[in-house]
């Protein structure tokens, strides 16, 4: 790989401010001061170093994207916005994917990645990882309706697993549901089952993984490997 790819890859900055780096002395392989953005490097097996700091290598990158809406949760799309076009330039030839997806109109946390392994685990109906929501709706919701989601609901010929429903204390047009599944229109289709229209719908957590509440609809930032895994912290 090339010496500017690996160090932007590492969070170094765009390929153009580490050729900079690299152009100025700042970067050593080997204990060598190098001063060619393109050398070739082993990033598992070469030692190098940004100012006298070892650079650690991580395989794959996580980042935390709070959804704007009006946004498509796919990878490219010929027509319309998609995440992946809110992603930095030096990380858009990663190979990122959204681990999952949220509608066009719901916003909130969305997990970019190219770990398919984690992706899948994170999605595997089996792991029933937690992923908690903000609904706001066309009326309140009842009593009546958190037995149904406790339940179960059955519509439309599909059957939605339990899910935890709690009302905002504060509004009582919003509520919080918590899903352990991920169907298509899931929180959508558990209110209209109950005679409740969803008119704005927000993400905030999947398993231990909160919405980072600095991050602007629209804003991305890149996780650690220890925060990632968060998503799997609260799975039986
Ligand atoms: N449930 C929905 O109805 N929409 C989403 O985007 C996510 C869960």
């Amino acid at each position: 790989m090339r010496l500017d790819k690996f160090l932007s890859n590492e969070n170094y900055g765009s390929r153009k401010a580490v050729g900079a780096l690299i152009r100025r002395g700042a970067v050593t392989v080997n204990g060598q001061a190098v001063r060619s953005a393109d050398l070739a490097v082993d990033p598992v097996h070469d030692e190098i170093r940004v100012l006298g700091a070892a650079v650690v290598y991580h395989e794959h990158v996580y980042l935390m994207l709070h959804k704007p809406a009006g946004v498509l949760s796919a990878s490219r799309d010929a027509r319309q916005r998609t995440v992946l076009d809110l992603v930095p330039a030096e990380l858009s030839r990663r190979g990122l994917f959204p681990a999952g997806r949220l509608d066009r109109d719901t916003t909130g946390l969305l997990l970019l990645t190219d770990d398919g392994d984690f992706a899948h685990r994170m999605l595997a109906p089996k792991n029933r990882v937690p992923k908690r929501y903000r609904a706001v709706l066309d009326r309140p919701a009842e009593e009546a309706d958190r037995a149904r989601f406790a339940a179960g609901i059955a519509e439309g010929g599909e059957l939605f697993a339990p899910a935890v429903l709690e009302a905002d204390g504060d509004d009582p047009l919003a509520a919080y549901v918590t899903l352990t599944e991920g169907k298509y229109h899931e929180v959508k289709r558990m209110f209209h089952a109950c005679g409740k229209e969803v008119v704005a719908l927000e993400r905030l957590s999947i398993g231990a993984l909160e919405l980072d509440k600095g991050l602007k609809p629209g804003e991305i930032k890149r996780l650690t490997v220890e925060e990632a895994s968060k998503v799997f912290a609260v799975c039986k």
